[in-house]
């Protein structure tokens, strides 16, 4: 399968795939990374893109007339490295409808709380802030809400008294980076159906 990963910051989780493809081999893995896209510059996730010798593209909402346009641009930059698979890995933007047309049903992305609880932006900080005992990530499919496509898979971690949100953060990562190497296999690997809030991968 063919991916393009769309980043905003660090990138850790993409560079989770960049190594179990260079470990493993795109053959064995089921998945090859053809292109990394972000909503910014300068940013970490690009470097580890360019690093691996991926084309990288930015798309940037203050370089378009409105959101409608930068979601058309975004949609056409995508469509440019014909991905089967669209992995949204820390991107903090919401696609937009343009791009949910074109990538509905074959865009995943990976969310740092156990949802339905915490959708959005801050999803760790909200979890500490509740008081939650435990939390986690979810690896979804994008529809048209902030964080509600069908659940793919899930990862577990419990709050520690002592946390902050940073460390919290960093624990979640840890889980999150090898549960999205997963999932990306699977789905890459078996193939997969969507069928209302299931999702089979066969
Ligand atoms: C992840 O925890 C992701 O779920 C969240 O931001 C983090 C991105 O980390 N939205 P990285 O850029 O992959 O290191």
């Amino acid at each position: 399968a063919r991916i393009v990963v769309l980043v905003s910051g660090s990138g850790t989780n993409l560079q989770a795939l960049l190594d179990v493809i260079a470990e493993e081999g795109a053959a064995e893995y089921g998945a090859e990374i053809v292109a990394v896209g972000a909503d910014r510059a300068g940013i970490v996730g690009l470097e580890r893109a360019e690093r691996a010798g991926l084309p990288t593209f930015v798309c940037r909402v203050k370089d378009h007339p409105d959101r409608a346009a930068w979601d058309a641009a975004l949609t056409e930059a995508t469509a440019a490295y014909a991905p089967d698979l669209v992995v949204s890995a820390g991107f903090m933007k919401i696609l937009g409808k343009e791009f949910l047309a074109r990538f509905g049903g074959r865009t995943i992305n990976t969310h740092p709380a156990l949802l339905p609880s915490f959708p959005g932006a801050h999803g760790v900080r909200d979890a500490l802030a509740y008081g939650a005992k435990v939390t986690g990530c979810t690896v979804h499919f994008v529809d048209d809400g902030v964080d509600t496509g069908p659940i793919i898979a899930q990862g577990v971690v419990e709050v520690r008294e002592e946390d902050d949100e940073p460390a919290l953060h960093e624990r979640i990562k840890e889980v999150e980076r090898s549960l999205l190497v997963e999932v990306v296999g699977r789905l890459a690997r078996h193939g997969y159906r969507i069928e209302g809030r299931k999702v089979r991968i066969s």
